[in-house]
């Protein structure tokens, strides 16, 4: 009997160490240790045994039952561990898999000659200033010289949101603005910005592009002053062999006003089929701030003078990176954009 006992400990512990889920480890402890175990047979027959056999079967039987106890128990701690683990291995993440690769993207060339530009004025005691592109009448032609009738008005002549509101067609109304605002103290301001004119889109025009206004205004203010400015302006921006030459021109808001020429970037000035043979590209027009455009803003002529510049910003990038169409700055393909 005792040795049947042992037997079937060996077993019964056998078992337990096997079960694999907690619902075969209290089956098996069920077997054993519930109303129809073998041991629950063994003990309703104790009577028939004699006395120190009854004691030695029934101390076998009270440690095979503490053994179950036992077993059962470390084993549900080990199945517990091990479902733990598993759950962790299908839920592990491998750090070191290569992450995936987010497209970053970059500042816009535009935006980039923009802020190019304005380092450089900043450097030369300028501020920043902007305007809105909704417009008045008023700023965009009134106080710019170009009164209702004025036939200069058919080159810019553009989107108008009422007779007296439309999208600016320069940043030249913000040096009205900006006089009005600074009440007859000296101005040293640049405005970049995008404007809006009726024209057909194509290689080298846009309905909406950008312009970057300058405007000085002083007590001794001369051209020269200007073609100083600008000279700076073309070197850090074009390389320091780009020099600049001025052409008489008209703007209603200047007088004198001059067109500005860059030498070609291409042929350094010898003359190439991009500067049409000239060795000069136009880039930018400008001169010394109208005596009406002052008077209107509140300044006396006689006493203060200034200049004013518009550059195109595109058109300063295209002759920096070699760039043939316009449009490719608003399409938004990012074989164009991320090349800069
Ligand atoms: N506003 C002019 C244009 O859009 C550009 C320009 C010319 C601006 C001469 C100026 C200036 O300030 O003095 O064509």
């Amino acid at each position: 009997m005792i040795t049947k006992l042992l037997e079937m400990r060996e077993i019964a512990k056998k078992k337990i160490q096997e079960a694999k889920s907690i619902q075969e480890l209290n089956e098996t402890k069920a077997l054993y240790l519930g109303k129809k175990s073998p041991l629950q047979e063994i003990m309703s027959h104790m009577r028939e045994f004699s006395g120190d056999m009854k004691k030695e079967i029934g101390q076998k039987v009270n440690e095979f039952k503490n053994m179950i106890e036992e077993e059962v128990n470390k084993r549900l701690e080990k199945i517990k561990e091990e479902e733990v683990e598993r759950k962790l291995k299908s839920e592990a993440i491998d750090v070191t898999l290569p992450g995936k690769d987010i497209p970053l993207g970059n500042l816009h060339v535009l935006t980039k000659t923009i802020e190019e530009m304005e380092e450089i004025f900043v450097g030369m005691g300028y501020d920043v200033v902007e305007g809105p592109e909704v417009e008045e009448d008023l700023y965009n032609f009134e106080m710019m010289n170009l009164p209702h009738d004025h036939p200069a008005r058919d080159m810019q002549d553009s989107f108008y949101i009422n007779p007296n509101i439309l999208l600016r067609t320069h940043t030249s109304p913000v040096q009205a603005r900006t006089m009005l605002k600074a009440k007859g103290s000296p101005i040293k301001v640049i405005c970049p910005g995008k404007v809006y004119r009726r024209d057909d889109d194509d290689a080298t025009h846009s309905h909406q592009f950008m312009q970057l206004e300058g405007l000085v205004v002083d007590k001794d203010i001369k051209m020269s002053d200007l073609k100083g400015t600008l000279s700076l302006l073309m070197k850090k921006m074009l390389g320091e062999n780009c020099k600049i030459r001025f052409r008489p021109s008209y703007f209603p808001f200047t007088e004198p006003s001059v067109e500005v020429d860059v030498t070609c970037f291409k042929c350094g000035g010898k003359g190439c089929p991009l500067c049409k043979g000239s060795g000069w590209i136009e880039v930018l027009g400008g001169g010394s701030v109208h005596p009406n455009v002052l008077k209107m803003a509140g300044y006396d002529p006689d006493v203060y003078k200034g200049f004013a510049f518009g550059i195109g910003i595109e058109r300063i990038t295209m002759l920096k990176h070699g760039i043939d169409d316009i449009r490719n700055f608003y399409i938004s393909d990012p074989r164009f954009l991320k090349q800069f």
